[in-house]
């Protein structure tokens, strides 16, 4: 009965809107369609809709008047020609109120709480604070996106009532703008985007080794010569922010419950400011700003008093621009070689009973940190800060995994979480993709419930070493940054990755209006094997539900794509190219494999020494699984053996005739990757008597930062080849990291792919 009342007078609204005489059934979004991300954390379902349209009379109080109108033109910048305001009258039919109230029970305590409760005649927003009430108008707003209705000139929402606040308080993005700098504009975009889901937390990473994006008053170098470095060709790059534009980043983001949280690295990530100020280093330089990437030597001096006085100078102006309750003072990566060679750092260790260079780093972080506390800040800095002790009142932002941040928060620090594992957005698809950071969850699993509270959140940090340009540094943030957006606000019961997926395509066309050019989900497939008695089978896996994948080996008589159906059987060796489809078309480059097809695949492999447990390859099955590696030694095909050398055999099975044996060895001193010293191929028939010995010794140690793959071959000559049922090859390391190398002494690592028997 009551929802018969509702129809006609409904029916009566429609009429006296003076719409079409021959209404058609409207085209309510089903609740369960909604597209809003980061999915509410209560939804309940309503009769009927709210039907939003210039006959709507809007009550809101004089002190949230911004919010009211920015409901209002979410609503009618298209479509309103006359939007009513009321700020007195009450009424029963077609109103909007939008309601800031001290008596407003808010969920879980949280002051970013909010409740858009949406009837036949009323649409409600509720919050206590007016942080609350703009989440509410960003659901509002995506709302919009969905329910518009052309025939009726309207917005057509749905009856519900959504309860909804955060999982977390800090929502994350480090925008790195310092290896590449990125303008004003881009950041106010990223802003939008950051409110549209609801982030308020933008770390903005100013200084580095290769540059300096703020201006300092008192020391105009910063600008002059820390904002720019010289690239190989001499050509200059950089840039900065003037104060203004700072400031008006900052008011911009408040104005978007977004606050900027400010990074000035220390006492590492500092050698853009020394080429400046030469005096605050170790050995008084000269230092150059860096054109490269990694980590660099040059630190400030902990010795030097003036460093202090430098850095507090540095921070007062940083304090005056941004409001933000932490200051991050980075903290990561300071390489203590200079402080162990410099007499005024080793005396501030002797005077202040310092038993090392990590608690002359705890000193200097703790020395800054009662800096910002006098001016009513708090410091944050990476988990290296954990290391020579931590003051009571810092916080810790976790990124080398998640222990540092959970030894934080059982030691009652406030913890940002952040691990490489999940959250670098530097990093590709393949390892980190959507579902990837979807899966992200900041809270240790092994953490006791008395400290989850210390998580305080998390960020998906963009470093942008290899992001020159802003098209670039799009398609790695998003979609990614949405992922940790829902993951950071809605609690893992209400969140399922289907439907994140599902939600987010229609997000595209937002992200477009922004300008945005997001990036791809995932690589569109991955290949794994399958070792079965007839043989080696290659399947491959579609990363999206959406997806189709075709292949073809590309040294193939007919090189058509063939639609994958069902594992293809390795009887062949070439480059097998995988293309995924989204909707009939292309999805990311096309995906290449080497195999090749051998005696010894598939065959039975004893090790006598053991592959390491972070380069496994295919276990068991890496050396016979016919993958060859590719000049990615992350690549899942080489094996790593690490201060160990390889001694393997391969079961034939039965005796044969063959007249090659070869295996690839990968060289990179970076990641203290040597080829080998020496390699043994040995073949017997019954595993014990060895009547073929062959060896090949290298030399030379290659030191440079070259990656290569290093082909090792033993070819018989005589006609028959060599006759045997077992394959053995042991394969000698170098053993220590070489001097030279910046780490000499430690264990060394030993790369191989496949052992190829022809
Ligand atoms: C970091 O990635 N060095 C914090
Ligand atoms: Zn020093």
């Amino acid at each position: 009965m009551v929802k018969n009342i509702i129809t006609i007078a409904l029916l009566i609204l429609i009429v006296s809107c003076g719409s079409n005489s021959k209404q058609p059934d409207l085209d309510v979004v089903a609740v369960d369609s909604l597209n809003l991300i980061p999915y509410p954390q209560s939804i309940e379902k309503g009769d009927g809709y709210f039907k939003m349209n210039e006959e709507v009379y809007f009550f809101f109080s004089e002190d949230i008047s911004a919010e009211g109108w920015k409901v209002m033109s979410s609503f009618f910048d298209t479509c309103s020609k006359k939007v009513k305001l009321n700020l007195e009258a009450d009424s029963d039919a077609n109103t909007c109120h939008i309601i800031l109230s001290e008596d407003f029970e808010t969920p879980e305590n949280s002051v970013e709480a909010y409740q858009l409760d949406i009837t036949n005649n009323n649409l409600t927003l509720t919050a206590k604070t007016v942080t609350g009430l703009r989440y509410g108008i960003q659901t509002l707003v995506q709302l919009r996106e969905q329910t518009y209705s052309k025939t009726e000139s309207a917005y057509i929402l749905p009856a519900m009532n959504i309860v909804d606040y955060p999982r977390f308080q800090h929502r994350g993005l480090l925008l790195d703008v310092c290896r590449h700098y990125f303008d004003l504009g881009v950041v106010l975009k990223y802003l939008d985007a950051m409110e549209y889901y609801k982030m308020n937390v933008l770390h903005l990473h100013l200084t580095e080794d290769q540059g300096w994006r703020m201006p300092i008053e008192k020391y105009p170098l910063l600008n002059e010569i820390s904002s720019w470095r010289l690239d190989t060709n001499g050509n200059k790059y950089g840039g900065y922010y003037t104060k203004e534009d700072l400031k008006y980043m900052v008011d911009y983001a408040a104005g978007r419950n977004i606050t900027i949280i400010p990074e000035i690295e220390l006492p590492g990530h500092s050698q853009a400011a020394l080429a400046a100020y030469p005096q605050l280093s170790c050995n008084g330089g000269p230092i150059e700003v860096v054109d490269d990437w990694g980590v660099f030597k040059e630190i400030y001096c902990a010795g030097n008093d003036s460093t202090f006085t430098f850095l507090e100078d540095v921070l007062t102006e940083v304090m005056e621009i941004f409001p933000s309750e932490y200051i991050h003072i980075g903290g990561d990566e300071a390489p203590k070689f200079r402080w162990e060679h410099c007499s005024k750092c080793q005396k501030r260790m002797q005077d202040e009973g310092l038993k090392d260079e990590h608690e002359l780093q705890s000193y200097f972080i703790k020395r800054i940190e009662g800096f910002l506390n006098e001016n009513g800040r708090k410091l944050i800095g990476w988990d290296e800060i954990l290391e020579g002790g931590l003051s009571p009142t810092a916080a810790v932002q976790s990124w080398r995994g998640m222990d540092g941040g959970k030894q934080a928060a059982e030691t009652k620090h406030e913890v940002v979480m952040s691990p490489t594992s999940h959250c670098y957005l530097d990093y590709g698809l393949g390892s980190i993709d959507l579902e990837k950071i979807y899966s992200f969850d900041p809270i240790p699993t092994d953490l006791a419930k008395e400290y989850y509270s210390y998580i305080i959140g998390g960020e998906c940090n963009m470093w942008t070493e290899h992001v020159p340009d802003e098209d670039n540094l799009d398609s790695k943030v998003f979609p990614r940054m949405i992922g940790l957006a829902e993951v950071l606000w809605t609690y893992p019961e209400q969140r399922d990755f289907n439907d994140f997926y599902r939600r987010l395509q229609n997000h595209y066309p937002v992200l477009e209006e922004l300008e945005i050019n997001y990036g791809l989900e995932t690589i569109g497939a991955t290949l794994t094997q399958e070792f079965r008695d007839t043989g080696v089978f290659i399947i491959l896996n579609k990363n999206l539900p959406d997806l189709t994948l075709k292949f073809r080996w590309d040294n193939a008589q007919d090189t058509n794509y063939l639609n994958y159906e069902t594992p293809i059987q390795l009887i062949r060796s070439g480059k097998l190219q995988v293309q995924a489809l989204k909707n009939g078309k292309p999805y990311g480059n096309v995906i290449e494999q080497e195999f090749v097809k051998h005696s010894g695949l598939n065959k039975t492999v004893t090790y006598a020494t053991e592959y390491n447990e972070w380069y496994t390859g295919n276990a068991e099955k890496n050396l016979v699984d016919g993958k060859t590696g590719s000049i990615d030694f992350r690549d899942d095909n080489w094996q790593g053996f690490w201060g160990n050398d390889i001694d393997v055999t391969i079961d034939l099975g039965e005796r044969q005739n063959f007249i090659g044996v070869s295996a690839n060895f990968y060289q990179y001193a970076n990641s203290w990757i040597f080829s080998p010293k020496r390699v043994t191929m040995q073949v017997s028939l019954d595993g014990e008597r060895w009547h073929e010995k062959e060896t090949q010794t290298f030399t030379f140690v290659d030191l440079s930062n070259n990656k290569s793959i290093q082909k090792v071959q033993f070819h018989s000559d005589r006609m028959l080849g060599y006759l045997g049922r077992y394959v053995r090859l042991t394969v000698e390391s170098i053993g220590k990291v070489p001097d030279g190398h910046e780490a000499a002494g430690q264990d060394s690592w030993l790369f191989i792919d496949e052992i190829i028997i022809q």
